[in-house]
């Protein structure tokens, strides 16, 4: 099942990183980057720095956008965000169910499938982060952890919608890890979950989806990675922090010209 006609995505996931000028700084010296770059680059960043990042986004090549929401409009929700709030400072896409989320702020499949909801209501395009522990991996649990997270985070939705979203496959073993899952472990599990959507909501939409990678993505391991015939794209955290690590990701895609 061939992936290759879909542009190559590669998401910077800046996490709880960089200052508003830090990042206005950072997009100044992305832009030239992404003018050359094949792959889409899409950036997702704090909330305080997404209104002057989307401000300098625009008619650039970078998409902007953001790394959680809740999944009400408005409401007595101290410290939330709302989408609502997010498109009307120019957030083009929306991380969803990082592990990070799961883990440490308890979040429910239930309550992810709720925002994803939400997000395509808006027409903020929704990144489903999946992913297995370490232990789930040895307990060889990790196929079934995936379709869990896949079925719950989608349900209720169309075809059409599903077809439109974005998966990445973190595996929670490889990020902030010194290596990356290796390109077969990536293709197996991507073809895997390329199937297990073809199975449940028709080949079309498997064709259409795209799958990305994250988890210790670097500029050094980027090429073998994106040779892989169901990686669409990646979901880059630490490599992303850096313009010229990201840069060279970037440029590195299928058929860019490379700044090397
Ligand atoms: P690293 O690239 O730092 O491993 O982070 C991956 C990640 O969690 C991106 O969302």
């Amino acid at each position: 099942m061939s992936s290759s006609v879909k542009p190559f995505i590669v998401v910077g996931n800046w996490k709880m990183y960089k200052t508003s000028e830090e990042a206005v700084n950072f997009v100044e010296n992305l832009i030239p980057y992404a003018e050359t770059a094949s792959s889409q680059v899409y950036l997702a960043v704090p909330f305080t720095c997404m209104d002057p990042v989307a401000v300098m986004c625009k008619g650039t090549k970078i998409i902007p956008g953001a790394q959680n929401m809740n999944d009400r409009d408005d409401g007595p929700f101290t410290g939330e965000i709302s989408g609502k709030m997010l498109q009307s400072v120019g957030a083009q896409f929306v991380i969803l169910g990082h592990s990070e989320r799961r883990q440490i702020f308890q979040e429910s499949n239930e309550f992810i499938n709720r925002k994803i909801k939400k997000a395509i209501e808006l027409n903020i395009r929704p990144i489903l982060c999946i992913g297995e522990t370490a232990s789930e991996r040895d307990k060889t649990q990790t196929t079934q952890v995936l379709t869990s997270q896949i079925k719950h985070g989608l349900n209720a939705l169309k075809g059409d919608q599903i077809a439109e979203l974005i998966l990445a496959y973190e595996p929670i073993w490889a990020i902030g890890a010194k290596q990356a899952a290796s390109p077969e472990v990536v293709q197996k599990i991507h073809f895997f979950c390329r199937n297990y959507i073809a199975d449940q909501y028709g080949i079309t939409v498997s064709e259409k989806i795209s799958i990305l990678y994250g988890g210790s993505v670097t500029q050094e391991n980027a090429k073998l990675l994106m040779e892989q015939n169901d990686v669409d794209g990646f979901l880059v955290g630490s490599a992303s922090l850096n313009v010229e690590s990201f840069g060279k990701i970037i440029n590195n895609s299928k058929g860019s010209p490379s700044k090397n």
